[in-house]
């Protein structure tokens, strides 16, 4: 018996089309049709139809169309046969054995895979082969682990061109599936076809049912292999190039892990490459991916918010915390703008200096990388840090240009509500940054926020802005706090104004003498280890709340990734700018009140804290 057109029909009229289809997308009904959001385009207004009395799909946007069993195939990515299997099962069906001919076609699609898994563990086998012990070393050198080993399936390929091809052939391969697969070359100069990764650590790529579909191939060490030529550096990783089952910019390395912790309410966190995707997970950090020598597609984009199941999904972008990486995420900006949705978006990661996320880890375990990602930056604040943090907007007109440069970026989103919002949020931030405290911090100079806002702009801000004096006075204890915190090293050029100055803010004063004293003690602290040890005693939620972004976006002089050379002047202006418009005082007196309003608990430790400081001062 084989699979007739009977049973294709018997099959179709089991299952429900928009039932099996709702199981992927999300489906609304519309009258007698249903619709649904085509997701074999993208596109924000519904232009796919479904119609369960005549079996089939339609969408007016793209033009895909078909029943369900193509369904099925095309947007779970697998052949025909799996998918009568899959539908099957839902019916309750058996699928009855094909015919030679289509157990012939089911097969060549087999074909390719079972290839691909064979040569993968002919790299596995070889990688724990003792005359490969160097790559095997090279991999725990780097701190991988035998499981880990194990799970990602990582192995070697010898410095044979042959050798694979005949294991293969044996395994009754042909030459023609094995360059289709991408796994031997053919040769130019008339030889018989030769594997492309050679001498190789090797990093298979599951596709997101864990079938293997390509490989990365990374070169050893110099101290393990010392380079051969003067004159030519092999690339440290090659990659498969594109064949039927293997396409770039549409996959990311580690789906199927990714995948699972995705489902069980772990992050994704998208980082550049094998083994930052593999120290995270061996870390715990199982929501990883990479892509794979290629910038992020919005394919790729578009499949790791499908991989979160909840209405809201925020993936995290890692980027590199110099230049390059600030560049990087700006591209990603312009990729993710036009595709954003309501719940839709990503944060950024920046690394600190020199650091990617596999190094980090290493460094620093899974705390390090935790770090970095409580630090993480949504999308607008990035936009907004982009392009004003250590501009020059003093002038109308230079401000006339940031506001015109960040309107086109939001321009750039095309689903409606989320721009209407993006536009908002933009003539808030703007009219509190411009006209309030304005220059103030961001590596201008001046102190242009002293003039107070004027009446009757709102018909140029179409907001109407919170009392920005307000908004200052809570910023300015804070600024100032952050600067010292994050740059210990400038405390002895304003230690006199620090400890001559008491914040309204019964705990920022309590911080502020622990941080005398810490900083007393140990004068050469970094800011990092002073953090930790202002947290430690019982100041956590002030920290979260003081070396935030929400302070650095208003001062960028204070956040621990400001130049440290500039950071004491900066400090001083902004302090000297605050005291002009009477913050000093302002605090100064409230702190009266703050003190009187405080409970006992609280002025018992602030009492302990001055007094130990002015016995210090004593001895
Ligand atoms: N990559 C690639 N092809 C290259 C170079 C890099 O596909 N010719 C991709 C790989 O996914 C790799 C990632 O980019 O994992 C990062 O490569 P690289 O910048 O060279 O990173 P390193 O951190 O130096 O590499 P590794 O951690 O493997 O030592
Ligand atoms: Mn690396």
């Amino acid at each position: 018996m084989s699979i007739t057109p009977r049973f294709l029909d018997e099959l179709r009229s089991r299952v429900n089309l928009s039932e099996v289809i709702g199981q992927r997308v999300k489906v609304t009904r519309a009258g007698r049709e249903y619709k649904a959001c085509c997701p074999f385009h993208h596109e924000k207004t519904p232009s796919f139809t479904i119609n369960d009395d005549k079996q089939f799909y339609h969408c007016f946007g793209c033009g895909a169309h078909g029943d369900v069993i193509k369904f099925v195939m095309e947007h779970d990515n697998i052949g025909f046969m799996d998918a009568l299997e899959i539908l099957a099962a839902q019916a309750g069906l058996q699928v009855p054995k094909p015919s030679p001919q289509e157990a012939q076609k089911a097969k060549k699609e087999k074909d390719l895979y079972e290839l691909l898994e064979d040569a993968t563990e002919y790299f596995q086998k070889h990688l724990l082969e003792p005359k490969n012990q160097d790559a095997l070393r090279y991999l725990i050198e780097r701190g991988i682990s035998r499981e880990t080993i194990a799970e990602f399936r990582i192995g070697f390929s010898p410095d044979d061109g042959q050798a694979l091809r005949s294991y293969l052939i044996e395994r009754g391969y042909k030459d023609a599936d094995m360059i289709k697969a991408g796994i031997l070359k053919k040769s130019t100069k008339g030889g018989p076809p030769y594997a492309f990764f050679r001498d190789r650590v090797m990093f298979p790529v599951p596709d997101r049912r864990g079938r293997i579909v390509a490989f990365g191939g990374r070169v050893l060490p110099d101290h393990l292999r010392p380079p051969r030529r003067s004159d030519f550096t092999p690339p440290k990783y090659i990659n498969s190039s594109e064949t039927p089952l293997f396409h770039k910019g549409r996959m990311l390395y580690g789906e199927p892990t990714a995948r699972r912790a995705a489902a069980e309410g772990q992050p994704i966190i998208l980082v550049e490459g094998y083994l930052d995707v593999i120290s995270c997970a061996q870390a715990g950090i199982r929501g990883a991916l990479a892509p794979m020598g290629t910038s992020v597609t919005e394919d790729q984009i578009l499949s790791m918010w499908a991989m979160i199941p909840d209405f809201t999904k925020v993936p995290y972008l890692c980027f590199d915390g110099d230049n390059a990486g600030a560049k990087a995420a700006r591209r990603i900006c312009d990729r993710v703008l036009p595709l954003l949705e309501p719940g839709r978006s990503v944060n950024f990661i920046f690394m600190p200096d020199g650091e990617d996320p596999d190094s980090l880890i290493k460094g620093q375990g899974a705390a390090g990388f935790q770090k970095a990602m409580a630090q993480s930056v949504p999308l607008f604040d990035f936009l907004w840090n982009s392009y004003t943090q250590g501009r020059n907007l003093k002038t109308p007109e230079l401000k006339a240009g940031v506001k015109a440069q960040l309107e086109d970026e939001v321009a750039k989103i095309a689903h409606k509500d989320v721009q209407s919002y993006y536009k908002s949020q933009l003539s808030r931030k703007i009219s509190d940054f411009f006209f309030s405290r304005s220059d103030f911090g961001n590596g201008n100079r001046g102190g242009s926020w002293k003039n107070k806002p004027q009446a009757g702009r709102s018909g140029m801000i179409p907001v109407k802005p919170r009392s920005p004096y307000a908004q200052v006075k809570t910023l300015f204890p804070k600024v100032l706090l952050a600067g010292v915190i994050n740059h210990p090293h400038i405390f002895d050029d304003i230690e006199e104004i620090l400890t001559g100055m008491v914040f309204a803010n019964m705990r920022h004063e309590m911080l502020k003498q622990l941080l005398i004293g810490i900083i007393a003690d140990d004068p050469d602290i970094e800011g990092d280890k002073l953090v930790e040890k202002i947290q430690n005693s019982g100041f956590t939620q002030e920290i979260r709340d003081i070396c935030s972004e929400s302070v650095y976006v208003h001062a960028s002089f204070c956040s621990p990734a400001a130049a440290k050379e500039s950071v004491q002047s900066k400090w001083l202006e902004y302090y000297s700018d605050g005291n002009a418009v009477g913050l000093e005082e302002e605090i100064h007196n409230g702190w009266m009140r703050a003190y009187l309003d405080s409970s006992e608990e609280d002025e018992e430790r602030l009492r302990a804290l001055l007094s130990m400081k002015v016995s210090d001062n004593d001895g």
